[in-house]
């Protein structure tokens, strides 16, 4: 008896070592903790026979826990570390750790701020990185994956793909995520009007997957001036259309002297080609923020509903033209899709003829999306592009053009994308009365730093400083002017540097990123928390709204109140 006891004892303190020396060195101080209990652990043989009996039952469960504990998976991977210790690391992420609990996607979800520990996932892994999130290279960009996976993001971000990241990951391992392997959705059911939806980037934060809408993480709005197609945020009300390019057609219906015209794909391309560079921004963008005031109906969305693209094509006038229509500031020209509802009406909408026949503006029948063919959620084959008009109008999948003495009679023209007083509830709401947005207001939003991110004060001979990023836009052509800044609810404000193109006000249809330099007070470092507000102004003097309050609308659109930023300083 003493003879087993002595071989336990030495198996499971040699078992503890391995283990223990593996963590101690690589992983986390927990660890470390609990070792030092172990070792503080003073061992003696038992004397009497309850003891016996206590003790074996003590070790016939601690050889359960040690059989469970040395999962196969694992060990093998022990092993193998003296040799490889790159492949180990590798290989940590997709296996799983009987040692540690599973976790729900939705688990990991629930800890996306430094309040609710940060947890991401990678592979088959769930990682509390809270205490390393203020020390990542990157800044706060690690926030961008607060909550989900961080594989997409590596899958862009090469750089954490070495040994020392991975085995610096693997010590803050707190369990397995429940099907973290899984296949993508990727949609299967035949006959379902889903079956044939376009792959998406992984980065796309969903806010609904059908119809498929969704948003970059808002930390990487701001690093290109031209948004990365894959990267565009994606709205649509309805299954993607399959449109084979040989069957592509466009009708345009003019009412003018000469008969319809009907355009392929070749045709439209046939055209002289135009390219313009446009932002295109959803009704709804930062919905979520005018729904913290009082609640809104629509999909919640962050800053990101927006997107901005060198668009090409064919130009809207120039056709019109050829067909021998008029100007005529009383008509309208409405756009319909190919993305059929239910009762088989398209989506449609309409803006009015001046816009579609001035060259100024710019309206393309566009083929290509920054010198690349449309992609299948952005309107392949062809879109129209109504630059400084909101999302809504740029009719995608385009299939009919009509000039007509009325706006479009869609639903999303009629009774979507319009503005209400504040006062206006469901009870009292008329559509009617209001008039469908065309042009946006001005908006700006802060990229960098993100809400609830750690923020490291960088010190130079100019004093104390934290750097901030973003966007800026305003519809109708409307150049931005100036983005101001402030950290101490408005008693000073800074002006932002712009990145924009060099365009003609009126015909400035881009949008304008920018950075600034924020100075940080003793006071403020000491506190900690600190808010960044935004507003930008555009070239009329336009400037955006304080507060959500006076702009709150039912539908909560053209939300473009202050954009306000909490971030705690390190
Ligand atoms: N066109 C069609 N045919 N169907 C749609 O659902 N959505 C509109 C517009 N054009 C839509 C459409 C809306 S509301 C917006 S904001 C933009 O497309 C989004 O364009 P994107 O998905 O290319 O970013």
């Amino acid at each position: 008896m003493r003879l087993l006891w002595r071989s336990f004892r030495g198996l499971a303190n040699s078992r503890n070592r391995r283990l223990v020396a593996t963590t101690s060195t690589r992983w986390s101080n927990r660890n470390e903790e609990e070792r030092e209990q172990r070792q503080d652990y003073q061992w003696s043989y038992p004397n009497s026979r309850l003891e016996q009996l206590l003790y074996a039952t003590y070790w016939a469960g601690g050889l359960a826990l040690a059989y469970h504990w040395l999962d196969p998976k694992k060990t093998d991977l022990l092993a193998k570390e003296k040799d490889d210790p790159e492949e180990v690391a590798r290989l940590w992420h997709v296996t799983v750790r009987n040692d540690l609990p599973t976790y729900k996607p939705a688990q990991v979800e629930s800890h996306n701020s430094a309040e609710s520990r940060i947890w991401v996932s990678y592979g088959l892994g769930v990682y509390d990185v809270t205490d390393f999130a203020e020390n990542h290279p990157g800044g706060d960009k690690i926030m961008m994956a607060a909550g989900s996976a961080i594989d997409p993001f590596w899958a862009i971000y090469q750089q954490h793909n070495t040994q020392e990241v991975l085995e610096l990951l693997e010590g803050f391992r707190v369990g397995n995520l429940e099907g973290g392997l899984a296949e993508s959705n990727v949609e299967t059911e035949l006959g379902s009007p889903w079956a044939q939806e376009p792959q998406r980037h992984a980065l796309l934060k969903p806010a609904s997957k059908r119809p498929f809408n969704a948003e970059p993480p808002i930390g990487m709005l701001a690093e290109n001036f031209l948004t990365p197609n894959e990267l565009f945020y994606v709205r649509n009300h309805l299954p993607v259309p399959v449109i084979k390019e040989e069957e592509y057609e466009l009708e345009i219906e003019t009412g003018a002297a000469k008969p319809p015209l009907t355009l392929n794909l070749a045709g439209i391309r046939a055209l002289p080609k135009h390219s313009v560079t446009a932002a295109i921004m959803c009704g709804g963008n930062r919905r979520s923020e005018m729904t913290k005031f009082k609640a809104v109906k629509g999909l919640s969305w962050g800053a990101g509903a927006v997107g901005n693209a060198k668009w090409s094509g064919a130009r809207l006038c120039d056709v019109l033209a050829q067909q021998g229509v008029q100007p005529d500031e009383s008509r309208h020209v409405i756009f319909e899709g190919a993305d059929l509802d239910p009762t088989s009406h398209p989506y449609g909408a309409s803006i009015p003829l001046a816009k579609a026949m001035d060259p100024r503006g710019d309206v393309l029948l566009a083929y290509e999306m920054n010198d690349e063919p449309l992609s299948r959620d952005h309107g392949y084959p062809i879109r129209v592009i109504v630059p400084g008009t909101v999302g809504a109008r740029n009719v995608k999948w385009l299939t009919r053009i009509v000039v007509a003495d009325v706006e479009s009679d869609s639903h999303w023209q009629q009774n979507d994308y319009k503005g209400f007083s504040p006062s206006t509830d469901w009870d009292t709401v008329d559509f009617s009365k209001s008039d469908a947005i065309q042009a946006m207001p001005v908006t700006s939003a802060i990229c960098t730093p993100q809400p609830g991110s750690r923020v490291k004060v960088d010190e130079d001979g100019d004093g104390r400083h934290i750097t901030v990023r973003g966007y800026a836009w305003s519809g109708g052509g409307r150049k931005i002017v100036r983005v101001d800044l402030t950290n101490d609810e408005g008693q000073s404000w800074h002006v932002a540097e712009l990145e924009q193109e060099d365009k003609p006000d009126g015909r400035h249809y881009g949008w304008s990123l920018w950075t600034a330099r924020l100075p940080v007070t003793d006071a403020q470092r000491q506190h900690g928390d600190l808010e960044i507000w935004a507003k930008a102004v555009d070239s009329a003097y336009n400037v955006q709204p304080e507060k959500f309050e006076y702009i709150w609308n039912l539908r909560g659109v053209l939300a473009n109140a202050y954009h306000k930023v909490k971030v705690k300083l390190v």
